[in-house]
């Protein structure tokens, strides 16, 4: 899973360095979790992720974030078409893969990424990457205008709940302390204990207005959790998501008549 195992820590400032520079040293310990065989992005995110993209043939994708681009890769050798991965890091797949471009950028500037200038896209993922947008709205917006016709946003994201549980539990407060208070986090990221991490929480009522104020409503939404065959395979993965829940995943569309 894309952040399972990370220990998280108050931050005593508001005014942390840009979380998403940690990711240029970060992205090749992610990748190598990620691909081990209890990897609850394996087991929970990457099928509940693909399951609601449903038929890709013949669809072009963004995927914004989207790390050594090897998901971008299974929906290009499933049938999309000319599709485009966007990610800080730079840590990509090293064997070219047809129809597929892989671009080191940043998402909070997309308007300057080379390649998507005048393109639209049929599906657009933010997959475990929205928690590094600076101002989600704009980021939003400006993928939202990237779309083409019947088309829509994939996002997934932690749940919030999860980070309230592990700041409670560090910091001997409650939950509702942590899952309301507007401070930024810090966390050592379990992939690479020398890499610290800063996020912005995010409420379940922040999340939702942040897609409406950027022109988008809520297809579906879910809370992917293992099979009876994983939890049996993988009981302390299963202890995990017991504890913390998991991720949510957004399908998301333009609002109609905006
Ligand atoms: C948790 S990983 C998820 C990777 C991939 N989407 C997946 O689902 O496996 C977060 C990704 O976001 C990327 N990222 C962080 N900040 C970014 C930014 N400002 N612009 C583009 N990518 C960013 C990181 O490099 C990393 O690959």
């Amino acid at each position: 899973m894309a952040e399972s195992h990370e220990q998280t820590t108050s931050s005593p400032t508001d005014n942390p360095v840009d979380p998403s520079h940690a990711w240029l040293e970060l992205a090749p310990d992610y990748e190598r979790a990620r691909t081990r065989e209890d990897s609850l992005d394996r087991l929970v995110e990457w099928p509940a992720q693909r399951d609601l993209l449903g038929d890709v043939a013949g669809r072009s994708v963004l995927d914004l974030g989207c790390g050594n681009g090897g998901k971008l890769a299974e929906l290009v050798r499933d049938g999309a078409a000319a599709s485009v991965g966007v990610d800080v890091s730079g840590n990509f797949l090293s064997v070219p893969v047809p129809g597929l471009e892989l671009i080191q950028g940043d998402l909070n500037e997309l308007d300057a990424v080379p390649g998507l200038a005048g393109r639209t896209f049929d599906r657009i993922l933010f997959l475990q990457s929205f928690g590094y947008a600076k101002d989600p709205v704009r980021t939003l917006q400006t993928a939202r205008a990237m779309l083409a016709d019947d088309v829509f946003i994939l996002l997934t994201k932690t749940q919030p709940i999860r980070y309230a549980v592990e700041q409670a539990e560090r910091n001997r407060t409650s939950l509702g302390e942590e899952y309301f208070s507007t401070a930024r986090f810090s966390y050592r990221s379990g992939w690479n204990e020398q890499i610290t991490l800063t996020k912005r929480r995010y409420t379940i009522a922040d999340l939702i207005n942040v897609f409406s104020a950027a022109g988008l409503c809520i297809e579906t939404a879910i809370e992917p959790q293992l099979s009876e065959d994983a939890r049996g395979r993988y009981p302390h993965k299963q202890a995990w998501m017991n504890k913390y829940l998991g991720i949510l995943v957004f399908k998301l569309r333009p609002h109609p008549g905006q």
